[in-house]
Formats: C-alpha cells, structure tokens, sequence
C-alpha cells in the first residue's frame, strides 16, 4: 500500500447525493495515500463530481476540464502526473463520448461505481501506463458494501444515503437514466452506518435519496421496511437528536411515514416535498401521478400530524405547452401552501427526456418571466415566515463559529443559520441550544441564547455536565 501524501481535490456539483458520495470517494481514496487539497493547483488527482439535472450540465464540465489542462501539463513538466477523473451523473451521460472528446481526461465512472476507484487508479498508474478508463455499470449493492470510518471531523450533521435511483421517470427529468432504478440498502446496514455516525459525534442526520421516501429496505426481521418503520428505529440511537429526510416525492408519503411525523419527536417538522406544478393538466404531462388536490391533501395530513411542520418545494415553469393561466395556477398553489423556502427553475430540456423533444416547448423569455413572478412570491412568502419567528423561544443544533468574534451558528428545524452569542465554542458545538430569535433576515435569523443542553443538566444538579447523548433541553419547536 502506498503511503506517500498525494494531493485529492474533489469538485462536487448538484445535490446532497454527490456531497455524500463525494466524501466517499475522499475515503476509499485515503488507504492509497491520497489526502484532500482546497485547489486543483498540484493535485494529482482531480475528481469533478458532476450533477446532469439542468442546463448545459456537460458543457459546464468540458470548460471546467479545459481549465484544468493547463495545471495538468504544469505537473507533467515537474514530471508528475495528474490524473482526472468526471465522477457523476454527466460521467454517466457521457461515458466514452467523454473520453473521445476531452484528451485531459483519464477517468470516467458512474455515480455507482467510486468504490472500485482505488482498483482504476492502481490500474491507470501501473508500471506508467497511461490507459483511460470508463466505468458506467449500474452495481449499486455494491458500492455501499464498502463502510468507510466516521470521523467526528465530519460535524454533528451528516448525510446518509439510504436509497438511491428512480422509477417514476417525470418526464423532463434525467435521473432514472442516470442513477438507475431505484435501490434501498438493508436497513441493517443504515442502522450500523447512523450508529457509526452518532458515536463519532453526529447529532443530526439526513438521510438521502433521490426518491428517499420510496425506501423499502429489507428489515433486520425479514419484513420490508418503509421509511417510516426505519425513521422510528434510527430515533432509538442514542445521541441522534435530529433526523431530516430528502427528497421526497408526494405519492410516497404513506400512513406510517405520516405517523412518524406525529410521533417520533426527533424528526424534525420540516419536510422538502416537491410539488413542480400547480395545474393537473401540467402534472399529468410530467407524469407526477399526482394532482394539485393530492398535494394539497398530503400536506394536511402531515400538518395535521405534527403542529408547526412547515414545507419547502421544487418548482419547474415553463414545462412544455404550460399556458398562462396554467402557471396561474402553480402561483395559486404556492400561495395556498405557504411554502418557507422553494427552489424554482426554468424548464431545461433533457437529452433523452420525453419532454425534451415535445413541439409545444415555451419561449425562453416567457420562462425567464414566470421564472421571476413566481420566485418574487416565493421570497415574500420566505421572509414573512422568517419575521414570524421573531420572538419565539427554538431548539437549534450549534454547528460552526460565526464570522465575527464570540459569535456561534446553529441551525433551526427549518434549516435557517441563527447567529447568536454568549457561549463558548468548545463547549456548545455539536449540542443543541434554546434561543430566542430577535430578528429575521432573508436567509438567516438572529437569536439571544437561553440555554445550551448539558448547562441545563449541570444547573440543576445532576452529577456528570451533558455530553453529546444528554437530551435534557426540550425539542420546543
Ligand atoms: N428542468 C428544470 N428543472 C428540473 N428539475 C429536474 N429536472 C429538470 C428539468 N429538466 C428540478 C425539479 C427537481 C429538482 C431537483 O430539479 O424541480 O425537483
Ligand atoms: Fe426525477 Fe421525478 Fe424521479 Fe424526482 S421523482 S428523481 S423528478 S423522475
């Protein structure tokens, strides 16, 4: 095994996914020597994880490897070799295409394939062959085999992918052909993986998928295990003080998940459940199996279940053939469900996608101003939900220091950085906080701290101050 440091710089871009498997890559990297670098510059190995979602996805990774050319020939001239890897989603779109078209390129695999990574590189670099290579299967068992050490350098949040892949194939939506059919890992394995986390300092975990409430793992027990039956179990860990869960889709929001909601107190009442489109003609077009009304009755369902649970969304405008009095209907809707934040995009049409190639495909500048009318109304309804907070008393998780001198951040349930004072670092990070907001801002709150968990414990008497497992401060929220 090699144990000379060699440079790894990793690029990610896209979602929550490519972060996870991107620190994936970092470790079953590690053993062969390479540690993580901040820049390209020296790196012998760069690894661009690419996301294929929206627009010019490729050709955003072409130019970005046109800028790595030069850094490549400045190691070659030292008479080091840089290799370069497109990890991803594009990785998996483009394949040999990729290798064809950029020479800089050595490496190409697929978002389920990183954990053969350390065999490729050792292949590449054997006895100075300069062979590139393409790796595209589908093996997704496979790579969660490998279970990499959790360290408590990866902070009291984490992400944990559960389930990977889609079946429902909206049709403008790339993900089916890119990551493949869905896949949910045992959920013996989940259980160890989040018990790994919490003993190495998590608090809070994430669990991700691209259609994470379609999970249907094996249970420990024989039984196919829903997302709701494994949320439940994931909140026996000790430590695990906050569980998120993302992204969702409507049609899999099922009683049990509804009931976890309800509860199991440390699922946070927060939930990304995208909607695209406010009119059922639209919906239909996307293949949503879901009308406007379905949405509308799921989100009560949950708010009904837990008081204060609070959604964000997706939006797409300009969808194929989507009139005006359509996208009437999608500002109705958003309106109606008081959305606290939302992304929203411009229909980009897909290689490969059903809606790609639909005749009725809507004029880019009717796009850009439904694109702005919706986004405006969006950020209203944002900002009056961050005032509302002003004044309330709320649990946070302290997870970094603030820019200025003395000042901590901690995260609401509802995802905010809240910036407050009055507690030491060392002593408040990775614990959960009360605070009282005192003012809003459009993507952040500010907060007086009231208690931080473990004072509590010591305040009133108890013999060892709380540790990261002591859960004496209410979950008030
Ligand atoms: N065009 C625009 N937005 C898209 N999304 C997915 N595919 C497309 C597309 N072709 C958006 C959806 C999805 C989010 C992750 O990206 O809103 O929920
Ligand atoms: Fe794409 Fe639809 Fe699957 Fe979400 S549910 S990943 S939008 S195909």
């Amino acid at each position: 095994m090699t144990t000379t440091a060699k440079k790894l710089f990793i690029k990610t871009y896209g979602c929550q996914m490519n972060v996870y498997d991107s620190k994936r890559m970092a470790d079953v990297l590690a053993p062969a020597g390479y540690a993580l670098t901040d820049t390209p510059e020296d790196a012998h190995m760069v690894i661009l994880n690419t996301c294929h979602i929206r627009e010019k996805a490729a050709e955003k990774v072409y130019s970005e490897l046109g800028r790595l050319k030069p850094l490549k020939d400045h190691m070659a001239q030292k008479g080091e070799r840089m290799i370069i890897g497109v990890a991803g989603c594009v990785a998996q779109a483009e394949g040999r295409e990729m290798v064809r078209r950029a020479p800089v390129v050595d490496l190409v695999f697929g978002p389920q394939t990183y954990h053969r990574l350390p065999d490729m590189v050792s292949r590449l670099t054997a006895g100075g062959d300069v062979a590139r290579m393409v790796d595209t299967d589908f093996p997704v068992e496979e790579k969660f085999d490998f279970l990499p050490a959790e360290s408590s350098d990866d902070g009291p949040s984490r992400f944990l992918t559960i389930q990977e892949g889609c079946d429902k194939f909206c049709t403008y939506c790339v993900v089916p052909y890119t990551r493949g059919a869905e896949y949910s890992r045992p959920a013996a394995a989940v259980i160890a993986e989040a018990e790994r986390m919490a003993a190495s300092g998590a608090r809070e975990i994430t669990l991700l998928g691209q259609n994470v409430n379609a999970y249907h793992g094996a249970g420990p027990d024989g039984t196919v295990w829903s997302l709701g039956r494994l949320i439940r179990r994931l909140a026996e860990i000790e430590g695990i003080a906050r569980l998120r869960y993302t992204t969702s889709h409507p049609k899999d929001v099922d009683d049990e998940l509804i009931a976890a909601h309800a509860e199991v107190p440390q699922l946070v009442p927060f939930l990304h459940l995208p909607v695209q489109a406010g009119a059922d003609r639209v919906l239909k077009e996307m293949n949503r199996h879901h009308t406007a009304d379905d949405y509308r009755r799921i989100a009560g369902k949950l708010k009904a279940a837990r008081p204060g649970l609070e959604l964000s969304s997706d939006f797409i405008v300009g969808f194929p053939g989507e009139t005006d009095a359509e996208f009437e209907e999608t500002l109705k809707l958003a309106e109606e469900m008081e959305f606290i934040s939302a992304f929203s995009f411009k229909f980009s049409p897909r290689p490969g996608t059903p809606a790609a190639t639909a005749g009725d495909q809507v004029p880019e500048e009717v796009k850009s101003a439904r694109l702005t009318a919706l986004q405006a109304q969006l950020d209203r309804r944002q900002k009056a939900f961050n005032q509302s907070l002003v004044g309330r008393e709320m649990t946070i998780l302290v997870e970094r220091q603030g820019r200025h001198e003395g000042q901590l951040v901690g995260r609401s349930p509802w995802m905010q950085p809240v910036h407050f004072e009055g507690a030491r670092f060392e002593t408040a990070y990775g614990r959960l906080a009360t605070v009282r907001i005192t003012s809003a801002f459009a993507n952040s709150l500010h907060a007086e701290l009231l208690a931080v968990e473990g004072d509590v414990e010591h305040h009133q008497g108890c013999a060892a101050p709380g540790g990261p497992s002591s859960e004496k401060v209410e979950v008030r929220v």
